[in-house]
């Protein structure tokens, strides 16, 4: 021990304290010794680490590890350390440091129902309204809605849908998940309730109590006053010391003050998810059961809040405040707190917490800090418990906070004539920072014209790191009235807010101009009566209402279990936790983790890497920032993430990257060089063969640049009479797959070989990629897959660079070696759908007809162009349309990205968007109601299909009906009518409708799905492995359907064991939308070809049961498995047909949007499995949504690396983006006479139609444009976001009048 340490005693004491920790999982008690026993234990170590590797519970899962997707949720209880009362809350295990759980009784989903003891009702619920696919984020919702449910016993559909907002789900698009849980509410619906009932008829299981997690373990009341700690992790010495009295924590602080240690208080944590490179420290000290910090008062002068009040405390108290005077504020500060983060993190994250992540990063728009300074909040900050001082929001920010503490917040109250507004602009509506927020406090004299009686707070976050009072426009205010002072307020503001440039921000000129809109919406609400009543609206938030949904199906009941509506089979283990996936299969003895080192720019040459400890892929050249240059190989997860941090690579020649398709056409084009020659697929897709691709280029093209344009002019008659030219340019931009199990392998040597286990799309080519790598033989890796966290394509091709790492580093270590990505690898590393610029040019009549169409269409591979796909985009382009004399190119233009990947409707989903934005241009150019444009161009019956020579419609177009069955059903044109007359009434609030109609051509390739089928002597069960890769898109079930159907035996008597390459050699790959059908033949072919050979008996015993005929059949010696893996000739290419309408309304003072109903009719053949063919629609469509809307990549201009790497900045979908009301029909009465069983592919096609609600938006941008006088064509590219709707609605300053 050092001399100054005499300085600590305090510090002494506790370290000769405690030191293990004691709690319970699941009702079982678990002291775990931190005291080096185990080295893996840090500050860092985090629950969910625990659960999953120490003591195997790997229900819970993990994705960000940062609070952002919900997958880690476990339920927590503890004592309140004031009230000692107990409280339980929902929390993320990620970000719940393992030290941190002294004294908890936690609960897993284990802890809750499974296939022995029967399931909760919230999962039974879960399953029976469909609400898994993939089954990732299953058990997060699951422990969500429990602990939502025992704090809230009499819950709301409402509050359902507040609840969720920390839980992504990839798969279902949200609705039955929501419709679930609503379905246990105490407001439950009769539609719901109805379909309960119907749903408890076909689908039964043993139930627990409703209240099963709430058994109390007895053991647990020892713990209800919480201790003092002392940790140490021998490995780094760094400390943890949980402090449980005020005197205590200032002597701690002060005896770190006179050494010199860099400490962090630690709280709810749920910082480390948003800054998690702060650090490092020595010393972590836990400050969440100190009494006093949650000390709370409230009473006519003003509320007290404990520095360790929660979010979801403080929403608590708001409400309680609401209802007394003084509290003007309070409402609003409960509304949008509850935009701030998530519900689980808001249970963890405390008032100082964010007040001293905003002291410490400016750049946050912190919203608590906004609110609590326009109010004239103080903090009391100590540095003993005895001496400490009130300070302002603003001073606070500059004081030295070392040693000292947030104590307590101050909240004042106003008199009546106080007048309090807040707002927030993200870019997705829950959690999600700010891209600008607000607060007006204004002290209003009502009586005289609105008068601003006293200087006025304005204040804004998100404008730059030191923009917070607005105070040349609070200054301007005082004495005047609204109405008069506004313009010169705006004028003001406008001079004094300066927004920084820090990409991925938006961008100056669009928070500039939300700083400005917010004002201004905050007087219009203020003086609302006095103003223009179609101005009124503009006051008013977007508020989203509850979602409701209905899905109409048809099933023929005499074919069941054929076309039955069945949950998904394997549903039950995923809600409760038992489903395995490869990251769940327990660790081996000496297994090594293995992370993946990343280039962190673009284009250079690498010139020296410190190689200790790694594998090193890229010796020389990087091609793209995210390139995989090593992999390092260590113990355990957290030392392989501390050797990577610790690898330093030099560059040279480090070059400015090429980003942007635009620029990558531009250079493309001025170079003159070629680029469409090079188009070939890496894959076949879209049912299309390498040799086929050849054929359709040879058809669409000629193959350079002169040969096209004789080939245009060629194939181009002369086109009579007037026409007009309607030309322009379209892009559509990349989207990450968002998969929730990132990419992982694991790889286990064996006598014979090596086993492996990787998350792949295609056991085929993972094999052979190992093999190769390793130069072993093919027949010396096993594979074998059970499902998949979701892929949408990324792991199509990318899976094998994981799984060829993985398998070299267990070859070289001859040791077990697991890797799973992060997620900012996995985004970083991991090329992405691929960005397109569609050129046309079209000549149209007056009704839109199309006479003659050029187009290029440009997909952007990435820096490695190997799998591109405008070839098919261009096929696909055609979608619904008649197609003579169209002359489409596919080109490739490269960026300096990584290597982009098939996503799911790859180039189908970007040729459908390109056709519709040509439509809307049309229908601008002939001043037509798009959908008539649409119609005029409907392809016939006998018309040409674009790419393949020859190819005509086969079948009649069926969209006429079905459009006009959609405008029917959805009462179109009253609604149409409607939102032009709440347009014309309203400036800034527009409403917009589009229908979209589509046809997506199903191709099957030369795709061999082999099944196999064994049938057991002793009982006739059945068990099936396919090639077909299970992951969501429930290609399981609809195989036991079909082997049920076709063996004539109970659905229970079919099993599904995971597919691998002994009996699957030589697979597909599971892409396309077509797997489903074509395993579901293979094995209905298998079982044809069995019942085949026991038909002699079956006709020797009459009329035996199966499993007579089984056992007899064994005794035969008749062989009892059978195998398939041939296509039969039989099914051959469809259309997929469907029609959309969408109605959104935006707010053009903003470009907050709301999608109030979306209407999808499809085509679906005879459904094999109709609630799983809905989950993939509306599964699909939501996928788009996000594309189209949210999903913003944005890259380092400078380096190339992707800026949008995490769940912070990159934002898919939840609960409140999808539409409020969403009706799925599938079509009755229409099997399709091509496919599979009369069914048809559901998996991509609706994807595409997400394209209506853009043109919705689009729809109503028109209106808002038409306001000022602005009637030009508009470029309105993807995705449109919130920026973007209120650029093109051309709000400006200059507009907002009164
Ligand atoms: C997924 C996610 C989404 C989020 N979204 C938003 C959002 O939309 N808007 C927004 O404003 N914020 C958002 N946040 C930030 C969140 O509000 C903060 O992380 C949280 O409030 C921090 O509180 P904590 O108790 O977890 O602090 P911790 O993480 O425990 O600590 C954070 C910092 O505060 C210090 N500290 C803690 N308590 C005290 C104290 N009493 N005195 C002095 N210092 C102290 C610690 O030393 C540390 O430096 C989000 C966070 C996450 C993880
Ligand atoms: S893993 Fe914990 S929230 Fe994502
Ligand atoms: S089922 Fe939700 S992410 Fe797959």
């Amino acid at each position: 021990m050092g001399a100054d340490q005499s300085h600590l005693p305090e510090l002494e004491n506790f370290r000769a304290g405690q030191s293990y920790i004691s709690f319970f999982v699941n009702g079982k008690e678990y002291n775990v010794r931190l005291d080096g026993f185990d080295p893996e234990y840090s500050p860092k170590y985090v629950l969910v680490d625990f659960l999953r590797e120490k003591i195997g519970l790997t229900g819970t899962k993990y994705m960000c590890r940062e609070g952002g997707c919900g997958a880690c949720t476990v339920l927590v209880k503890s004592h309140h350390p004031k009230t000692g009362q107990e409280v339980t809350r929902s929390a993320n295990s990620c970000l719940l440091p393992l030290y941190a759980c002294d004294g908890l009784n936690i609960t897993t989903i284990e802890g809750l129902g499974n296939v022995k003891t029967g399931y909760h009702p919230i999962q039974d619920r879960l399953v029976k309204f469909a609400g898994t696919q993939c089954g990732f984020c299953s058990p997060g919702f699951v422990m969500n809605m429990l602990s939502y449910a025992q704090v809230n016993p009499n819950f709301t559909g409402g509050n359902v849908e507040y609840s969720l907002d920390g839980n992504i789900c990839r798969c279902t698009g949200y609705r039955p998940i929501i419709d679930a849980f609503k379905s246990l509410s105490s407001t439950v619906s009769e539609q719901l309730s109805r379909k309960c009932q119907d749903i408890e008829e076909c689908y039964k299981c043993p139930l627990l109590p409703l209240n099963t997690s709430e058994t109390k373990d007895k053991s647990f009341e020892i713990l209800t006053t919480s201790r003092n700690l002392y940790l140490r992790d021998s490995t780094s010495g760094e400390e943890w010391i949980k402090v449980t009295s005020f005197p205590a924590v200032f002597d701690i602080l002060q005896s770190l003050s006179y050494v010199q240690k860099r400490y962090r208080l630690v709280a709810g944590n749920t910082g480390m998810g948003v800054f998690k490179v702060d650090g490092p420290y020595s010393t972590y000290i836990e400050i969440t059961d100190i009494p006093e910090l949650h000390e709370i008062s409230m009473d006519a002068t003003g509320m007290v809040l404990g520095g360790a009040t929660t979010l979801t405390t403080a929403i608590d108290q708001f409400m309680v405040a609401s209802k007394m005077d003084g509290y003007v504020y309070a409402p609003e500060f409960a509304k949008h707190f509850r935009r701030v983060a998530s519900l689980t993190v808001r249970n963890a994250a405390t008032l100082a917490g964010n007040l001293m992540l905003k002291h410490d990063h400016r750049e946050l728009a912190s919203d608590v800090f906004v609110l609590f300074e326009s109010v004239g909040a103080t903090v009391r900050i100590g540095s003993s418990p005895t001496l400490y001082q009130n300070y302002t929001l603003m001073e606070f920010l500059d004081l030295d906070m070392t040693g000292k503490i947030i104590m307590s917040i101050h909240l004042p109250t106003y008199a009546q004539s106080y007048v309090f507004r807040c707002f927030k602009i993200a870019k997705r509506y829950q959690n999600s920072y700010a891209d600008v927020n607000a607060a007006f406090l204004f002290n209003i004299d009502k009586t005289n014209g609105f008068t601003v009686s006293t200087k006025p707070s304005i204040c804004y976050g998100g404008v730059n790191p030191s923009f917070v009072h607005a105070k040349a426009t609070e200054e301007h205010f005082i004495g005047k009235q609204m109405k008069d002072a506004l313009p010169g307020a705006l004028q003001t503001l406008t001079r004094e807010t300066v927004p920084n440039l820090s990409p991925p921000l938006t961008s100056p000129e669009h928070r500039l101009g939300l700083a400005q809109s917010l004002l201004y919406k905050f007087v219009l609400g203020v003086i609302r009566q006095s103003v223009q009543p179609r101005l009124r609206t503009g006051a008013d938030d977007v508020d989203r209402g509850l979602n409701i949904g209905t899905q109409t199906f048809d099933t023929d009941k005499s074919k069941w279990p054929l076309y039955q509506p069945i949950p998904k089979l394997e549903s039950f283990p995923q809600v409760s936790g038992e489903a395995e996936f490869i990251n769940d299969i327990q660790s081996k003895f000496n297994e090594l983790f293995g992370v993946f080192v990343l280039s962190n720019v673009a284009k250079a040459t690498i010139s020296k890497i410190d190689t200790s400890h790694a594998m090193i892929f890229a010796s020389k050249k990087v091609l793209y920032a995210g390139q995989a240059i090593g992999l390092i190989v260590a113990k355990n997860k957290q030392a392989a993430f501390q050797a990577r941090d610790k690898v330093i690579v030099k560059y040279e020649n480090i070059q400015k990257p090429l980003l942007d398709i635009k620029d990558a056409v531009k250079l493309q084009l001025d170079s003159k060089s070629n680029s469409n020659v090079e188009v070939d697929m890496g894959f076949p897709c879209r049912g299309i063969s390498s040799e086929l691709a050849k054929t359709i280029m040879k058809n669409m093209k000629g193959s350079s640049k002169s040969g096209q344009q004789q080939h245009r002019n060629a194939n181009h008659n002369k086109v009579e009479g007037s026409l007009k030219t309607v030309k322009g340019e379209f892009i559509t931009r990349g989207q990450y797959h968002f998969h929730m199990e990132t990419q992982t392998c694991l790889c286990i040597p064996r006598e014979d070989g090596m086993d492996v286990y990787s998350s792949t799309q295609s056991i085929d080519h993972v094999q052979a990629a190992i093999a190769n790598c390793l130069n072993i033989p093919n027949n010396s890796i096993n594979m074998s897959i059970r499902r998949l966290g979701g892929a949408f394509g990324a792991k199509i091709s990318k899976a094998s660079l994981i799984a060829s790492a993985c398998a070299v580093a267990a070859y070289v270590t001859n040791e077990p070696v697991r890797v799973v990505l992060d997620l900012e690898t996995n985004m970083k590393m991991i090329g992405k759908r691929l960005p397109y610029l569609t050129k046309y040019e079209a000549q149209v009549d007056d009704t839109g007809k199309i006479h003659q169409l050029i187009s290029d269409m440009y997909c952007d591979p990435g820096a490695i162009p190997n799998e591109p796909s405008s070839l098919f985009a261009t096929v696909v382009l055609q979608s619904c349309y008649r197609a003579e004399q169209w002359d489409l190119t596919p080109h490739v233009a490269v960026t300096d990205t990584p290597p982009n990947t098939y996503c799911r409707s790859p180039g189908g989903a970007q040729g459908i968007a390109a056709a519709e934005n040509m439509m809307e241009h049309i229908a601008f150019v002939v001043k037509k109601d798009p959908l008539e444009v649409r119609q005029a161009n409907f392809i016939q019956k006998g018309d040409s299909l674009v790419g393949i020579p020859g190819a005509k419609l086969t079948t009649t177009n069926p969209l006429d009906g079905m459009v006009a069955e959609l405008k029917k059903s959805s009462d179109y044109e009253s609604r149409k009518e409607l939102a032009e007359s709440f347009n014309k009434a309203n400036r800034w609030r527009k409403r917009g409708l589009s229908i979209v109609p589509q046809r997506f051509p199903l191709h099957y390739a030369d795709f061999r799905l082999p099944t196999f089928i064994s049938v057991y002597h002793a009982d006739g069960t059945v068990s099936v492995s396919h090639a077909g890769i299970e992951m969501g898109q429930g290609i399981n079930t609809k195989v036991v359907q079909v082997v049920a159907y076709t063996l004539n035996i109970p659905i229970d008597n079919v099993k599904i064991k995971p597919a691998n390459n002994l009996v699957s050699p030589n697979s597909a790959l599971t892409s396309a939308s077509v797997t489903s059908e074509l395993v579901c033949h293979s094995a209905q072919q298998a079982c044809v070809k069995l019942l085949e050979r026991m038909e002699p008996i079956r006709e020797q015993l009459g009329n035996p049961s199966w499993r007579q005929l089984v056992a007899a059949c064994n005794a035969k010696g008749i062989l009892l498995t059978s195998q398939c893996q041939d296509l039969q000739g039989d099914i051959v290419a469809y259309d997929v047909w469907g029609a959309t309408l969408a109605e959104v309304e935006v707010d053009v003072l903003t470009g907050d949007y709301r999608i109030i109903r979306v209407d999808i009719i499809e085509d679906a053949g005879n459904s094999l499995s109709p609630l799983i063919d809905v989950g993939q629609i509306e599964g699909a469509f939501v996928m788009g949504l996000g594309w189209l809307l949210t999903e913003n990549l944005v890259y380092d201009e400078e380096t190339g690396e992707l800026l949008t790497n995490n769940t912070w900045e990159y934002k898919p979908m939840l609960p409140a983006d999808i539409p409020e009301d969403f009706r799925i029909t599938m079509l009755k009465n229409t099997p399709n006479p091509f496919g599979v069983l009369s069914s048809k592919a559901t998996a991509e096609p609706p994807l595409n139609m997400s394209v209506s609600v853009m043109f919705a938006i689009r729809n109503a941008i028109d209106s808002a444009r038409k306001d000022v006088g602005n009637l030009e064509w508009y470029r309105m590219d993807a995705p449109v976001s919130r920026e973007d709707i209120r650029r093109l609605a051309l709000t400006s300053l200059e507009q907002f009048e009164l």
